[in-house]
């Protein structure tokens, strides 16, 4: 089985075509480096933020219930998909794209997002398009990669965010060399976070010419949640206000669950809706800001957002996203400060922007080894690209699963699992150490297994683990 994406070596072609752009990336970074100069002390004034107002987070029921037009597919006809493909598989092992990691029978986060439009596209006969904003890191890639959909029914569009140079923390001087990308210098530029999807969304040009096709909204979402799929519910919602409160901004929430400390959330904020994510978090108030008592939902990052205001925005230049400063300690030791912001902190700016209250089911990012481990599993169904829990679970919760380093690495997680055990009635997994699971293994309430230093542990063949505690030293 294939883990990770086959990495292409940069070629002269990609440092090219990316000092092509510095003029524009460079007019971006000025202006972002000297609003970080400006800023003084917090973002938000704690005493000014409230409660968001009663209908401007909708529950997504409400919504439902509305039901669909006659007309839902002259609505999708008006819709992009946007996936945020900037970002690297680093974190489960892998150097290449995320979203060309397999996750499920053989495909990618990349595969079933093409699968799932295409099948919007042949039964309601619309031409969806996808978009993918991609980086410097994953252009070349994922572009080798898009000859295989030439055949799909599905228009794939793709253009490169910026590129900024990281920044020495001591000198706030730029690290590079110059403006090439290899030997010392490789490490010395980074995408500068999904909030730039609005300015290189206009400097490609795609903006205007999706607008020119008749083009109103896009749906944007991270490449790596496999519950962002087109919802015609909240497309529809969209496209049936009135033209004078036409609402240019729509932010899927969902509620929070004491694992989800870290994720915005919205709050009223000087008359409009704001995101609120915890870097901008005074000390003394972040615990207030991790309970779910009085922040009770979070931004699933899949955000709906109108074409036409967009470009209104870039045009009057008055998107001031809150900057978020992420500092980095290079392979050589070196500290530097990367300067990001994100898509979902331009809400304050849409004109009748709102949240639509959405169940759990349309957030499922895939982070970590655990996270793939169920939705590889028999807990989701497969369906068209989409993945559904299975009707055969008893409760709607996913498990808890933990799995220890040996398997952070997918390829390291594929070699230890035979096939991926059946999980339909598991509440809890805890694996740590040295462990492999043979075929059909079937895991039941709280199984917890640990392989101390040295030891190693082979759940054979055929176990059934019902809550149990499995430890110490068992080969096979
Ligand atoms: P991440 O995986 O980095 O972020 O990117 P996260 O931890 O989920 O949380 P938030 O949403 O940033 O708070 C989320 C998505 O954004 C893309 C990644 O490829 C992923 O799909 N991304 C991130 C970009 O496209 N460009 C960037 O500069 C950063």
């Amino acid at each position: 089985r294939q883990a990770c994406p086959l990495l292409t070596e940069r070629s002269a072609n990609t440092v090219n075509s990316h000092i092509f752009n510095w003029a524009k990336d460079f007019d971006g970074f000025k202006k972002l480096f000297h609003r970080f100069l400006q800023v003084k002390g917090p973002s938000v004034d704690w005493a000014k933020i409230s409660r968001p107002p009663e209908d401007s987070i909708q529950p997504y029921e409400k919504i439902r219930a509305k039901g669909l037009p006659a007309s839902i597919s002259a609505s999708l006809n008006k819709l992009v998909v946007v996936k945020l493909n900037g970002g690297l598989g680093t974190s489960m092992g892998c150097k290449g794209p995320k979203s060309l990691i397999s996750v499920r029978n053989e495909n990618t986060f990349l595969d079933l997002t093409v699968q799932q439009i295409e099948h919007l596209n042949k039964t309601y006969d619309t031409n969806v398009a996808l978009v993918l904003m991609n980086s410097f890191n994953t252009d070349e890639d994922t572009k080798k990669i898009l000859q295989k959909y030439t055949h799909h029914r599905v228009k794939i569009h793709t253009f490169n965010q910026s590129r900024y140079p990281r920044i020495n923390k001591e000198s706030l001087l730029p690290i590079a060399n110059d403006l090439g990308m290899s030997g010392e210098n490789s490490e010395a530029w980074y995408p500068p976070g999904h909030g730039d999807i609005y300015a290189s969304f206009a400097n490609s040009g795609l903006l205007d010419q999706l607008i020119a096709e008749g083009k109103e909204y896009i749906f944007v979402s991270n490449i790596d949640n496999l519950g962002a799929t087109v919802d015609l519910s909240i497309l529809n919602h969209l496209m049936s206000q009135p033209a004078d409160r036409r609402c240019e901004f729509i932010m899927e929430v969902t509620d929070k669950t004491r694992a989800d400390v870290k994720g915005g959330t919205l709050i009223q904020y000087e008359n409009h809706l704001r995101l609120l994510e915890i870097a901008q978090v005074p000390k003394a108030h972040v615990d207030e800001f991790k309970s779910v008592t009085k922040f009770k939902i979070f931004n699933t990052n899949n955000l709906w957002i109108s074409l036409p205001a967009i470009k209104r925005l870039q045009e009057k230049n008055s998107m001031d996203l809150e900057i978020i400063v992420n500092p980095k300690t290079l392979d050589g030791g070196l500290n530097v400060i990367q300067l990001e912001t994100a898509v979902g902190a331009a809400i304050k700016s849409f004109d009748n922007a709102m949240g639509i209250n959405v169940p759990r089911s349309r957030f499922l990012p895939v982070k970590t080894s655990s996270d793939l481990l169920l939705v590889m599993s028999n807990l989701y169904t497969l369906d068209a690209g989409s993945l559904t829990m299975s009707k055969k679970r008893e409760f709607p919760t996913t498990p808890h699963v933990k799995l220890g380093s040996s398997f952070t690495k997918v390829q390291d997680f594929l070699t230890r699992f035979e096939n991926i055990p059946d999980m339909l009635e598991l509440d809890h997994l805890t694996v740590s150490g040295d462990v492999t699971f043979g075929k059909n293994v079937t895991l039941k309430g709280t199984v917890i297994i640990i392989a101390n230093h040295g030891d190693r542990i082979d759940i054979p063949a055929g176990a059934v683990l019902e809550n149990k505690i499995v430890s110490g030293n068992l080969r096979i």
